[in-house]
């Protein structure tokens, strides 16, 4: 298709980064299952390695199943470029890769993935990078937070366990303000409910694995560029503003312009990480995506129904879901993701946490796993099982006490799931 800003997000999710086949004319992207691409010629392949020429080269690189996702989940979060990457985790350590160097630090949301937390106060240690965790509701710590070596803010726009929203555009601001990027991780509530870099979001992250595949198919991440960060206004970014020695001198900002983060993060980050998609995985999300808007659209309408009628059962204390004028971030839904709060929450048992494992042991529609964004719904008691090695009051500070169950609301009949989670809460309960 011609790319055009009147198409919608219905017509994008299908046509965005495919086209017929130029060999075989086939109308679904191929899997182009292979590693190399022959060159044309010896100037070809010149060109392509010195980056004078887009094209392919190697699968670590790029590849045309690959780029064709790339384009889609670009458009649809309103882009000019995307990085696809093996896993959500990948996509993080790509986004901040360009950005980072030993005693750099980030300032993060204390409200984020598990999985998140682990990898950000604790493994890029390892690169000298480190994370100051703060409440993304305190706009002013979050400012206080940053200080001459922070490179980023990170947050998610709606964030897993709790489904808490941020306010996007107020932290974006103070981001800008300190002459940094604001990376907002949007798996949770994808480019259907939220677009990130229409609030200032400057990179935008997902874990492919979850509702743009939608169906538990496929690991994936991806990075998202808005293109609008000028990496040359300080001396903070020096990897895409100076020279980059191992293409001879060649500066990433200056050759690129709003591409620069993209091409880097793939002519260095692919090229030097090697965390790359396959083929295989991207043909799967592509196919998931088409249908995006549909699924997303059920997703809310099915956890609105189930969290009004847990939040109203004796047997809850209370249900975090942001979607119910009970919460707090309610306010925040019309701006930040006026299509809904998306479908993940935390719902609070009583009887704790014996009453929580009889729970998840007893439902039959709902499956217990580590996992969220599926078409079917999920749940999963983090306190015993992705929470178990922290004290009470880790779990209960990571909003996974020992009474709390975090739902991942499919696509069913939202009867049916609200039938399952009575006959459970009942077992779970007596
Ligand atoms: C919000 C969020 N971000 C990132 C990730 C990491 O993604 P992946 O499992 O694809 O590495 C997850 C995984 O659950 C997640 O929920």
């Amino acid at each position: 298709m011609t790319d055009g800003p009147s198409y919608g997000f219905d017509t994008l999710q299908i046509h965005a980064g495919a086209r017929p086949d130029p060999a075989t004319g086939a109308r679904q992207v191929p899997i182009y299952q292979s590693t190399a691409y022959v060159f044309r010629d010896a100037e070809h392949a010149a060109a392509l390695f010195n980056l004078q020429e887009v094209g392919y080269i190697y699968s670590r690189l790029t590849n045309p199943t690959v780029a064709a996702l790339q384009e889609r989940i670009a458009t649809l979060e309103g882009g000019v470029g995307a990085v696809c990457c093996s896993s959500g985790h990948a996509a993080q350590i790509m986004a901040l890769f360009p950005l980072m160097q030993p005693g750099r630090n980030i300032v993060a949301s204390s409200r984020l993935y598990g999985g998140t937390v682990t990898q950000f106060s604790q493994t890029i240690k390892r690169f000298g990078w480190s994370a100051k965790f703060v409440d993304m509701d305190d706009p002013e710590a979050v400012k206080a937070a940053i200080d001459d070596d922070t490179r980023a803010v990170f947050c998610e726009a709606i964030a897993n366990p709790g489904g808490h929203i941020t306010d996007l555009e107020v932290i974006a601001g103070v981001a800008d303000a300190a002459g940094i990027p604001l990376i907002v991780d949007n798996t949770s509530a994808t480019p259907y409910l939220c677009r990130p870099i229409e609030h200032g979001a400057t990179l935008v992250v997902h874990s492919t694995t979850k509702y743009l595949t939608g169906n538990g198919t496929v690991t994936g991440g991806c990075v998202v560029d808005s293109g609008k960060f000028d990496w040359s206004a300080n001396d903070k970014f020096p990897s895409l503003s100076q020279p980059e020695p191992a293409y001879h001198g060649l500066k990433f900002a200056e050759t690129f312009g709003p591409l620069a983060f993209t091409f880097h993060g793939i002519a260095i980050g692919l090229r030097d990480l090697g965390m790359t998609m396959n083929p295989q995985a991207a043909h799967y999300t592509l196919m998931g995506i088409e249908t995006l808007s549909l699924r997303m659209d059920r997703h809310v309408e099915n956890a609105m129904k189930v969290a009004k009628w847990l939040e109203d059962d004796p047997r809850t204390d209370y249900v975090t879901y942001a979607g119910l004028d009970s919460s707090p971030y309610s306010k925040l839904v019309p701006k930040i993701c006026p299509r809904g709060a998306g479908a993940l929450f935390t719902v609070a048992v009583k009887g704790g946490y014996d009453a929580c494992v009889k729970l998840v042991d007893s439902l039959e529609i709902f499956s217990h796993v580590a996992n969220l964004g599926d078409t079917r719904s999920l749940i999963i008691h983090s306190a015993s099982t992705t929470h178990r090695q922290l004290t009470t009051e880790q779990q209960e500070a990571a909003g996974a006490g020992p009474n709390i169950v975090r739902l991942s609301i499919g696509i069913e009949d939202a009867d049916d799931l609200i039938a399952d989670l009575d006959q459970a809460l009942s077992k779970a309960t007596a």
